[in-house]
């Protein structure tokens, strides 16, 4: 079926959907973006994903194309016109189509920013994925300094996916200095003695809307929390681990490095937190 999609203030098929040659998201992945969930037809945390969107946007001193009551009112229409039950809404906004390709930032007077929104309808509270447990393997994080930007270069987060899939893991855990930053697309988790530990904040990682989401229920639910950063080491001898994004929620990894976690299988930990997770984004989506 045909999605509507949203471009610069526009509703249309997909297949009418089209960004200038000119874009700098294009030509200098010159933009930033958000993925918020849907379940039961509602958003998860959409305030979190708008608050954070503001933040990149202004890290890279780009002009906001909407107000966050119009993204809003965008996300809604779109969820409605295509009918999404459970998935995804992504948008992307970039800093516009200048009349050539340039170094230098365009005036944003004469170039407004390119917005683009569109839905990925997914199952994503049964998941297969979540019953048998990930296994990640670790490679160097090479990526640029500012990571907490949530930008559109995703060349090397996807250049890692290909070298997990080609050694026949899932997915890649990155690794600087030693110790994990974070996964592929996703935070990084590990569990010992019942302590969850999790890098700290900082411009090395993404600030995780999930990842802010599910330290909150966890301390709520009196599970330790600590946030440092953790060794590649240690995560070989965790008892249990986890990722967490907007599209995959809580997920449990059962193997790093060919290593198995525990008895190779979710961990109670990494369980009990999809249930809590999934639980209360529900009853708070809007
Ligand atoms: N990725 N770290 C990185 C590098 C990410 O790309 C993501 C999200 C996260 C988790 O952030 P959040 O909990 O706000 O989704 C951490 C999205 C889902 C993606 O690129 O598809």
């Amino acid at each position: 079926m045909s999605r509507t999609v949203y471009v610069n203030g526009v509703y249309m098929p997909e297949e009418e959907a089209k960004v200038s040659i000119f874009d700098r998201g294009f030509l200098f992945a010159d933009g930033v973006y958000e993925v918020t969930s849907v379940l039961g037809g509602k958003l998860v945390d959409f305030h979190g994903h708008a608050r954070r969107l503001e933040r990149s946007l202004g890290e890279l001193d780009m002009p906001a194309p909407v107000t966050v009551e119009e993204l809003l009112d965008i996300h809604r229409e779109l969820i409605v016109r295509n009918e999404v039950t459970e998935g995804m809404i992504y948008l992307q906004i970039t800093r516009g189509a200048p009349a050539d390709r340039d170094f230098v930032f365009p005036d944003p007077e004469a170039t407004p920013p390119t917005l683009v929104l569109f839905t990925q309808s997914k199952a994503l509270i049964e998941s297969p994925a979540a019953e048998k447990g990930l296994s990640v393997i670790s490679i160097d994080d090479i990526r640029w300094g500012r990571r907490d930007i949530k930008t559109v270069q995703l060349l090397y987060p996807s250049m890692c996916k290909m070298m997990a899939k080609k050694a026949g893991a899932d997915d890649a855990w990155m690794v600087e200095d030693g110790f994990v930053t974070e996964g592929t697309s996703n935070n990084a988790y590990i569990v010992k003695g019942g302590k969850i530990i999790t890098r700290s904040l900082g411009t090395e990682i993404l600030h995780g809307i999930t990842r802010a989401a599910v330290l909150k229920f966890a301390r709520e639910a009196q599970m330790e929390v600590e946030e440092r950063p953790f060794t590649l080491e240690e995560a070989k001898q965790a008892d249990e681990a986890f990722i967490t994004s907007a599209s995959t929620f809580v997920m449990p990894v059962v193997s790093v490095d060919g290593v198995s976690l525990g008895d190779g299988t979710p961990g109670p930990v990494a369980r009990r937190l999809r249930e809590l997770y999934i639980d209360e984004s529900v009853k708070a989506a809007i």
